[in-house]
């Protein structure tokens, strides 16, 4: 069963230069259980696309097609009051900075017993419950812990203990943005490898954003490549690293930086730009920087899929 259907999901801001398509014809699913990671340069719609299932798009964006199907209901037709109660108990998020989670005024313990303003234990249960999410998370001394403030604790710190408030009422759909980027590499693995845990006791369905080719190897079972706007690529993490079908995935395995010995924060380099979304070119959209580029890519790609995976590309066509 999937947790999540993506379905043809098309979305625009309106801008002063016009409209612009942020995304294109997406879909794709997440399964019951697995770790499904999106990959993508900067601009490719990342984030639009974690607002559009949030319901948080900004005030001049709109879904203008599509569905977005969590556990079988089209969020796209959900009002905001129906979107707030979803959010932080069926579905949660963790993002790169936890401050935007955490409140720097109030204790965690207090935040933690807000989280479970629903549930009908008593208070010294619910302290029990935030107290053991702690231990989840490897936080040490967790009886002060719970008396302390947000800023008493170290970055990497900070972050688990967001990750604990996101898996304390157990969502079923946990939304992961970028949430190691802003760590150093033992922290990144460390808190790699505890979302693997949670997830696993937990028993929900992880969504996770990140332009780190290595952490999506390590973390993923499955994966979704974006390139401006559109998904040109999704498989399992295997068939995407081992045999990526399309050009611009090609690419990105080339220059991972993983495959290099530098750490980078930035996704590296393919010659050209992403297009200006605001245009309606016609054709394949990554064209215009592909190595492998033909006279019939000007031509919408067809999706051809092997074996479960599929990709958007005229080469494929034999
Ligand atoms: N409110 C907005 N108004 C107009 N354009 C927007 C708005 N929000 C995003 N965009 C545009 O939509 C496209 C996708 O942006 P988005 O922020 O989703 O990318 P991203 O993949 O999350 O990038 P990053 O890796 O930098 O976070 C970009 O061209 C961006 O400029
Ligand atoms: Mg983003």
């Amino acid at each position: 069963m999937n947790i999540l259907e993506i379905q043809n999901l098309n979305v625009t801001f309106d801008t002063e230069d016009g409209q612009l398509r942020a995304l294109r014809d997406v879909s794709f699913n997440v399964p019951e259980h697995r770790i499904v990671g999106i990959v993508g340069e900067s601009g490719c719609g990342k984030s639009t696309l974690i607002n559009s299932i949030l319901g948080l798009l900004a005030d001049n964006g709109q879904v203008e097609k599509g569905k977005i199907l969590f556990e079988g209901q089209n969020l796209t037709e959900l009002n905001s009051s129906q979107l707030r109660e979803l959010r932080g108990v069926r579905i949660s998020t963790v993002f790169q900075d936890p401050m935007g989670a955490l409140n720097p005024v109030i204790s965690v313990g207090t935040q933690m017993l807000h989280i479970q303003y629903r549930s009908s234990l008593s208070k010294s249960e619910k302290l029990d419950n935030a107290a053991e999410m702690l231990r989840r998370v490897r936080i040490p001394d967790r009886e002060s812990a719970l008396t302390r403030y947000p800023h008493e604790f170290s970055g990497g710190m900070k972050q688990r203990i967001a990750i604990a408030m996101a898996m304390m009422m157990e969502p079923a759909l946990l939304i992961a943005d970028e949430p190691t980027t802003a760590l150093d590499a033992t922290l990144e693995v460390a808190t790699i490898e505890l979302l693997q845990d949670l997830q696993q006791q937990i028993g929900c369905s992880v969504l996770f954003i990140s332009h780190h080719l290595g952490v999506i190897a390590e973390l993923c079972d499955d994966v979704v490549v974006m390139y401006a706007g559109e998904v040109v690529e999704r498989g399992t993490t295997r068939q995407i690293f081992y045999r990526p079908m399309h050009p611009y995935t090609e690419r990105l395995l080339q220059c991972d930086p993983a495959g290099q010995s530098e750490r980078t924060r930035h996704l590296p380099t393919i010659p050209g730009e992403i297009p200006d979304l605001r245009l309606r070119t016609p054709g394949c959209i990554f064209a215009a920087r592909c190595h492998c580029r033909e006279d019939i890519c000007d031509s919408t790609p067809p999706e051809v899929e092997i074996e479960g995976q599929s990709a958007r590309c005229h080469r494929l066509v034999a």
